[in-house]
């Protein structure tokens, strides 16, 4: 963070670890999230709350 309270844009994930650690299954489990999100709206009906 600058100072002035602003961000400079060099975040790092840390998630998934780093360096020579770094997890090798970060693809399969972002891919797996995104996957489990897309299916939402073919497996459920999303409406309003009735009343
Ligand atoms: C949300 C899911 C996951 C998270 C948050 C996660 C997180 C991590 C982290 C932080 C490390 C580093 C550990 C260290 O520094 O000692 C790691 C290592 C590892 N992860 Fe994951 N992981 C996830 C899913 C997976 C999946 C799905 C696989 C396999 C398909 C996997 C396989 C591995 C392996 C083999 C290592 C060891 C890498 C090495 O030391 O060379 N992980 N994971």
């Amino acid at each position: 963070m600058i100072p002035d309270g602003t961000l400079n844009g060099d975040d790092v994930d840390f998630a998934f670890g780093f360096g020579r650690r770094i997890c090798v299954g970060q693809y399969v489990a972002d891919a797996s999230v995104r996957t489990a999100i897309a299916t939402l709206p073919a497996a459920f009906t999303f409406e309003k709350v009735r009343g």
